[in-house]
């Protein structure tokens, strides 16, 4: 079989490998790009974890959760009645899958409009040749591809813990905590991670009763330690059971359920039984399929390709980026990789800045930070001041029925630099933005404190944790 010639070859088509192969075409590169995520007809799903059960489908049941729980819950504060308010999962579900199929439409648009050959299937490493790599596809048909250079996006799974495989019937990953067809009454989850508030926010604010087993003895511990007790409090007051400190046994199903035995902070024996169970205590990186000892590719001890901060591999010419490489598995840092990776091949500087990658949980209230938190500067003897300003004391909070949480702002003691921002609120994934586009521009706090930030507008709460810094907040 002829090999079809690439400038380059990227394998996998989440949003590390899309947006590579995009900006690779942008730049002039005769580029492909490699998926095997099937749709349900069996067709391409390109857009990887993140569009097909990941970022996008779960940020689509939040919002129709967020609806129905403010429905419930809420519009009776505002003079709104409502009769006999009920929730159709089927069709929560099937919008989720109208979204999901959008994306993946959207990015089959994007290759043709950029050039860029899609192929459909596995894509594994066979050798070394002339200039390049071959890499063979495995799919609907079979091809064998050159690349010139090789960048690999191959992502991650979900971690499964020991002795309880994912039928995704009772015992879910991401995968099946995103399709359960009706609301559980009792729902389990193991790990109180991201996925884990997320996707039990999401049952919870449909009527399930829903317990969150921790193995660490603290709440978020990424988190800094103010915005994660608020965020907390939250949560337990909304009724999300969250036990901490938890060391998890047997998990057993049957036509009723699950049932998991776990040893509670205590050291007391306890069982949780419930209808569904998720497990997301993180995940792995996807390397099983790429022949990567045949070509010699270098995996650390995790199964992670090992890169330089450039994500070169040991291999000259093969590049990789995302979840499948060291760093947080966050789609947006796997995209920042993407383009610099197809700027470093064209001769750029591509670069990410891994201080200021920001993230966010987008549960209600939603958690967003960037840059260090209180405990890191701390424990690194930091000299910092800090400033907050609670969103009680925000016009448009108080105007959305939203007034949970805070700002906070962590600034270096003697040059005012920002070392980091810290919210627990209404729409805190917006907000962090300007927080992050501070920091790229080492800003001061004095200077987000001395720019017209809209009135009433929940970003005034940011102008006013910086103004706290300095002990001189005006609405608080
Ligand atoms: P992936 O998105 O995993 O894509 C890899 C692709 O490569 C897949 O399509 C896979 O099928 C394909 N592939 C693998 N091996 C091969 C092979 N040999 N040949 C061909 N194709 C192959 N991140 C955020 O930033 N924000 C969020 O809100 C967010 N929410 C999330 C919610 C959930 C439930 C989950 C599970 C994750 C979430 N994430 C979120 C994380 C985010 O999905 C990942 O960080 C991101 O998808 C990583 O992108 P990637 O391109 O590295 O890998
Ligand atoms: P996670 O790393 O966020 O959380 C896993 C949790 O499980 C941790 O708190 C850990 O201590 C706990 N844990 C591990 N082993 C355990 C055990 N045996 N028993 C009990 N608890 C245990 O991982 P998660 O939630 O699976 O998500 C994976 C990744 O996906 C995230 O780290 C994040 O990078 C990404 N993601 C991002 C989202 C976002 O940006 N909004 C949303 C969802 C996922």
């Amino acid at each position: 079989m002829a090999s079809k010639q690439f400038d380059v070859v990227v394998i996998g088509g989440g949003p590390g490998g899309y947006i590579a192969a995009i900006r690779a075409a942008q730049l002039g590169f005769n580029t492909a790009c490699i998926d095997e995520w099937k749709n349900d007809k069996g067709g391409p799903a390109p857009g990887g974890t993140c569009t097909n059960v990941g970022c996008i489908p779960s940020k689509a049941l939040l919002q129709s959760s967020e609806h129905y729980e403010h429905a419930a819950r809420h519009f009776g504060e505002h003079g709104i009645g409502l009769k006999d308010l009920s929730i159709d999962v089927k069709k929560m579900l099937a919008r989720k899958d109208t979204v999901v199929k959008q994306n993946n439409d959207g990015i089959l648009y994007l290759f043709k409009k950029n050039k860029v050959s899609f192929f459909h299937g596995r894509g594994s490493f066979v050798k070394a040749v002339e200039g390049g790599w071959e890499v063979a596809v495995a799919g609907a048909a079979n091809e064998a591809l050159v690349g010139r250079q090789v960048i690999v996006a191959t992502g991650s799974s979900a971690r499964a813990l020991p002795g309880a495989a994912f039928d995704e019937e009772t015992v879910l990953s991401n995968d099946g905590a995103l399709r359960i067809g009706a609301v559980p009454k009792k729902l389990g989850l193991i790990g109180s991670g991201v996925i884990g508030l997320e996707m039990g926010s999401v049952w919870r604010r449909l009527g399930a009763e829903v317990t969150v087993l921790e193995a660490l003895p603290t709440f978020l511990g990424a988190v800094d330690e103010q915005i994660a007790k608020e965020a907390h409090k939250a949560f337990t007051r909304q009724g999300l059971k969250i036990e901490l400190g938890v060391k998890v046994g047997e998990i057993k199903t049957d036509k009723k359920g699950v049932s998991v035995t776990y040893t509670d902070a205590k050291g007391a024996a306890q069982t949780l039984a419930a209808d569904k169970l998720i497990v997301s205590i993180g995940r792995v990186p996807n390397t099983t399929g790429l022949n990567a000892g045949a070509v010699g590719l270098k995996l650390d001890e995790r199964g992670a390709i090992v890169v330089d901060a450039e994500c070169r591999t040991n291999l000259p010419g093969v590049w990789a980026v995302g979840d499948v490489v060291r760093g947080p598995m966050l789609a947006h840092k796997a995209e920042e990789e993407g383009v610099a990776v197809a700027e470093c091949i064209a001769g750029q500087h591509g670069h990410v800045n891994f201080n200021t990658i920001p993230w966010v949980i987008y549960t209600s209230p939603e958690i967003a930070w960037v840059g260090e938190t209180e405990q890191q500067l701390k424990a690194r003897g930091a000299a910092y001041k800090a400033g907050t300003f609670p969103f009680m004391a925000n016009g448009r909070a108080r105007a959305l029925g939203d007034t949970t949480g805070m700002v906070k702002f962590l600034a270096d003691a003697k040059t005012d630099e920002i070392l980091g921002v810290h919210i627990v609120g209404p729409m805190a994934s917006e907000l962090i933005a300007e927080a992050v586009v501070a920091m790229e521009f080492k800003a001061s706090s004095e200077d987000i404190a001395r720019i017209c930030h809209a009135h009433p507008s929940l970003s005034e709460a940011t102008k006013e944790a910086a103004l706290a810094v300095d002990k001189r907040t005006l609405n608080f």
